[in-house]
């Protein structure tokens, strides 16, 4: 029989990285895909064929439009289906939210451009593809930052507030042949944070996240991989959704001003 495809965008590191491992873990074929660094992303397909796995390993910025139907194509060609998307590349520039100059207008669209238009150009493309597959499904890596006005800046969360009502649009619109979900992480431990934040005001963050959530744990980015694999292959009444996998920090925890 024929294996399932999984796409996974921003797959060389964290989350995606982790997301593609899952699912080659269950048997399906992946796409990883990366926008810069081809040796972290021939080191996560490597892995994903150790799990049995055949892989595509794709260069393209999602931000470009002939990039991601190029992406689309080459799935089409290799396997002839797509069972899982899962829109995961991800940017930011980190900004405090009391620094209102320090975003300018070209930081929004920048952000915007990975953020929102890339998620919607690789459902685009990807589309027809997965409409022939029964049960297919797409899921955003949104953020608690698009609920709870906290995070690297004010153009990344107003990016995962627009990434999460195109989910819930999308969801109506691709039905039934395509389920449309989103999962907000919140505190997960990747690159992206560390480098973004330095060690000393991570391990800072780590901490304070810690005691303000009731399960007194930041998340790993296998924590995310389970809840997009579950909603694209498991969860086949559920779409629009919008998934925390937070530790219960945007429900419970309180959160100094600014
Ligand atoms: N870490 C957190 O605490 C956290 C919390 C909530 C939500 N998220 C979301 O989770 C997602 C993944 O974050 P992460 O923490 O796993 O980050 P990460 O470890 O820095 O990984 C980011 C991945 O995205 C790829 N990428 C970046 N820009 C791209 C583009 N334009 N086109 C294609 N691929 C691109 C990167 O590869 P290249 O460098 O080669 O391009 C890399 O594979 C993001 O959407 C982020 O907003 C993260």
């Amino acid at each position: 029989m024929q294996k399932k495809v999984a796409v996974v965008t921003g797959s060389s590191s964290g989350i995606g990285a982790a997301t593609a491992r899952l699912f080659a873990r269950h048997g399906y074929n992946v796409v990883i895909n990366f926008s810069r660094d081809a040796t972290a992303a021939d080191a996560v397909a490597s892995d994903c064929r150790g799990l049995g796995a055949d892989t595509l390993i794709v260069q393209a910025n999602v931000a470009d439009d002939s990039q991601c139907r190029a992406l689309a194509h080459a799935v089409d060609e290799k396997w002839g289906r797509a069972d899982a998307l899962v829109n995961n590349a991800g940017t930011t520039k980190f900004v405090s939210a009391n620094d209102l100059e320090g975003l300018s207008a070209q930081d929004f669209h920048d952000i915007y451009a990975v953020n929102v238009i890339g998620a919607y150009q690789m459902i685009r493309a990807l589309a027809p593809l997965m409409k022939k597959t029964p049960g297919a499904g797409i899921v955003n890596i949104s953020s608690v930052a698009s609920v709870m006005g906290v995070g690297s800046s004010l153009a990344y969360m107003a990016s995962k507030g627009a990434l999460n009502a195109m989910t819930f649009g999308l969801a109506r619109s691709l039905g039934p042949e395509i389920r449309v979900n989103a999962i907000g992480p919140g505190m997960v431990e990747t690159p992206w944070l560390q480098n973004g934040l330095g060690q000393e005001q991570f391990e800072a963050r780590q901490k304070a996240y810690m005691s303000a959530t009731p399960l007194a744990a930041t998340i790993q980015p296998e924590d995310v991989a389970e809840a997009a694999y579950w909603l694209c292959a498991g969860a086949l009444k559920t779409t629009g959704e919008f998934m925390l996998v937070d530790s219960g920090f945007a429900r419970f925890s309180k959160l100094p001003r600014g």
